[in-house]
């Protein structure tokens, strides 16, 4: 394998242990990436066992196809927001023993400086995990106004000086296109301070990746589908890598495991007893030696819950 190939894998044994995987079950990886998880799963199925497995990227697809030979797996190029889709296709509606998502981007993503994800290499400007379609980073830079860059490196970045930022980007602009992410890292570098140890850039960079990539919005449409597609006492496996996934994947959980609470005096009749539809098992942490051994380890939190 090459180094531009490689990903650690997080929290591998937590989601192997949180998806309670069946001999003969069917799982997801809506995740694949390398396939660190994918091939975790299939080594505890037995022979009639499936994983079904989702990555946006090409990259992550072709590397699959080459590397991840087994006939238990099926490799699909789409955004996990087609799941429902998918598993309705293939008949499999409430057959689904457990979807496992990682989410973000790979180290692979990250590393290779074609991609654009990185501030501490030159590359272009991309940020796209699905190369094959959608608005680059440098193009959606181009196009949209100071207000619009501000307001999402403030929403997507939690970034207090977004408004310094997008004004120095259009300032910039004036004279020159911004076309790579040194430039752009450069530009945040001459109005941000760094953030204790972290880069200027990195707030900036978050953003506009989650927002090139829909990431907060698809990981919302795909959870509002997912409940229906696992079969009773089906696990699901979340990990998230900052807060506002986090916050999203906990109010879900928190909402769809509690009863509806209701007017005290109104009479009850059944519609207004609203299901409980998942049982919350838990948040993990990755432990001190992962973190240790694996840097991008460090801000995951694992989220686990049983379909009732
Ligand atoms: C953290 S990596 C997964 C790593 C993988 N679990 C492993 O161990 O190798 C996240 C992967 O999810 C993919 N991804 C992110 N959002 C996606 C989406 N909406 N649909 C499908 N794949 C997505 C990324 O392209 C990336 O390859």
């Amino acid at each position: 394998m090459q180094q531009s190939d490689y990903h650690q894998t997080v929290m591998l044994n937590e989601c192997i242990t949180g998806l309670n995987i069946k001999n003969n079950g069917i799982y997801i990886d809506a995740t694949l990436g390398r396939g660190g998880h994918t091939i975790g799963i299939i080594n505890k199925l037995g022979e009639k066992g499936r994983v079904i497995a989702f990555d946006q990227d090409i990259c992550a697809i072709e590397y699959a196809k080459k590397n991840l030979d087994d006939k238990r797996l099926q490799i699909i190029h789409s955004s996990f927001t087609n799941m429902k889709k998918i598993v309705l296709e293939q008949n499999l509606i409430k057959k689904i023993d457990g979807v496992l998502m990682d989410l973000g981007v790979s180290s692979p993503q990250l590393d290779n400086i074609e991609r654009g994800f990185s501030f501490n290499k030159n590359g272009p400007l991309d940020m796209r995990m699905d190369q094959t379609k959608g608005i680059t980073a440098m193009d959606w830079l181009d196009k949209a106004n100071e207000k619009e860059i501000a307001d999402i490196i403030y929403k997507f970045g939690e970034e207090k000086r977004s408004r310094a930022i997008a004004k120095a980007i259009k300032k910039y602009q004036i004279n020159k296109k911004i076309e790579t992410t040194m430039q752009l890292a450069d530009i945040v570098s001459s109005v941000v301070k760094s953030y204790s140890k972290k880069h200027p850039a990195t707030r900036t960079f978050q953003a506009i990746r989650i927002f090139i990539n829909q990431e907060l919005t698809k990981l919302s449409l795909t959870l509002e589908q997912i409940i229906d597609l696992i079969a009773p006492k089906g696990r699901l496996c979340i990990t998230s890598f900052h807060s506002m996934e986090d916050r999203i994947v906990k109010q879900f959980i928190k909402k769809n495991s509690q009863a509806k609470r209701l007017p005290k005096r109104l009479p009850i009749i059944e519609n207004n007893n609203e299901k409980i539809l998942l049982k919350n098992l838990g948040r993990y942490f990755p432990s001190e030696e992962e973190v240790k051994n694996n840097k991008r380890a460090r801000s995951a939190v694992l989220r686990v819950a049983e379909i009732c």
